[in-house]
């Protein structure tokens, strides 16, 4: 994230309140590019509709150059030669992580925005700063990502308060705008891709769905999770089978989170009763109990309702409308 040869680095540091009288600074200072770490085919594990969905995209992103200018097709498709993306589905299913992976196939640095960018740095800028966030992206030739695109992009926003409204929607202006002039790679994730207006689903090329991971999936995301510096007291493809067997219903991230629990389980046993520390079935048993019953507990405490009330604080919020201070 802080690479320090990046130029946007070598800007001042961005102030959270500004005197009325003073130009923002330029360039948003978080949403610099960086290496990925990531790539398709090693590290993501897809569905095989996922899969070749992303397939399909990439083949275009290589070869969009050859389609558009030399053989020129963009004489007739003005807009084709910009890829827009627009990853949907649960969360924790992998989206995030497959944009900056995407990147990382393309070999193109990455550049990431989400809500804390935005919440903290845009002050009710946030047109002028999605300007500049394409502008960067541009000069970088970065792949511009948008993480939780619904809320800069939602219609139910139109429930907020007339102010808020005016800017809510110069802001999306904004991004269509510049969506239409970009010629670069553009990624949005969502996990409710169905709160996106019409103008904006209209110029997605290719919308990728991101599912949970049946059992096989989850076999695979259990292997990867198992990296082979932990010790082992049960048998590998026991402990994967079963971990996997146990956790239908789970994300990817929620897999993840398991191991990040059980983990410390082995060490803290083994403290206790000062022996070697290995990771056994019932470490993550324990880990998985725990992670079922908080997904329980948060289900059951967000009715269908409080979605709208979570978009109106958020955009609220976004737009620095919501500060007491
Ligand atoms: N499909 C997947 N393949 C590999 N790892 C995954 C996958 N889905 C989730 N994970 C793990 O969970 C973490 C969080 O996933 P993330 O990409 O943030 O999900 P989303 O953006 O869909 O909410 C990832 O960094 C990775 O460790
Ligand atoms: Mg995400």
């Amino acid at each position: 994230m802080n690479d320090p040869t990046s130029a946007e680095n070598k800007r001042p540091a961005p102030e959270r309140t500004r005197p009325a009288d003073r130009q923002p600074e330029p360039g948003i200072p978080q949403a610099t590019a960086r290496s990925p770490r990531f790539s398709l085919d090693r590290d993501l594990i897809l569905s095989q509709g996922t899969s070749l969905r992303l397939a399909e995209c990439l083949t275009k992103l290589r070869h969009r150059k050859t389609i558009y200018i030399d053989w020129d097709f963009g004489s007739v498709d003005p807009m084709g030669l910009s890829t827009i993306l627009n990853f949907y589905g649960p969360p924790g299913t992998g989206k995030t992580m497959a944009a900056e992976a995407l990147a990382g196939t393309l070999e193109m640095p990455f550049m990431a925005l989400g809500i804390a960018e935005l919440e903290s740095k845009f002050m009710g800028e946030t047109a002028k700063n999605i300007q500049a966030a394409f502008e960067a992206a541009r000069e970088a030739g970065a792949l511009l990502f948008f993480d939780e695109a619904d809320t800069l992009l939602g219609k139910r926003l139109s429930a907020v308060t007339q102010g808020v409204d005016n800017e809510v929607n110069a802001m999306r202006s904004t991004l269509l705008i510049e969506l239409e002039r970009f010629d670069g790679v553009a990624v949005f994730a969502t996990n409710f891709a169905k709160n996106y207006d019409e103008a904006f689903r209209s110029r997605i090329s290719y919308h990728v769905k991101f599912d949970l991971p049946d059992l096989a999936g989850r076999e695979r995301l259990w292997d990867r999770m198992l990296v082979s510096g932990i010790p082992l007291a049960t048998a590998r493809n026991t402990l994967i089978e079963q971990a996997a067997a146990a956790t239908d219903g789970f994300s990817g991230r929620e897999i993840r989170t398991c191991m990040r629990l059980a983990l410390p389980k082995a060490l803290h046993e083994a403290e206790g009763l000062s022996c070697t520390a290995q990771l056994a079935a019932k470490h993550i048993e324990a880990a998985i109990a725990e992670v079922r019953s908080a997904h329980a507990d948060i289900s059951n405490a967000q009715p269908a309702s409080a979605s709208l009330a979570t978009d109106i604080t958020t955009s609220r919020r976004l737009l620095g409308v919501d500060r007491t201070h």
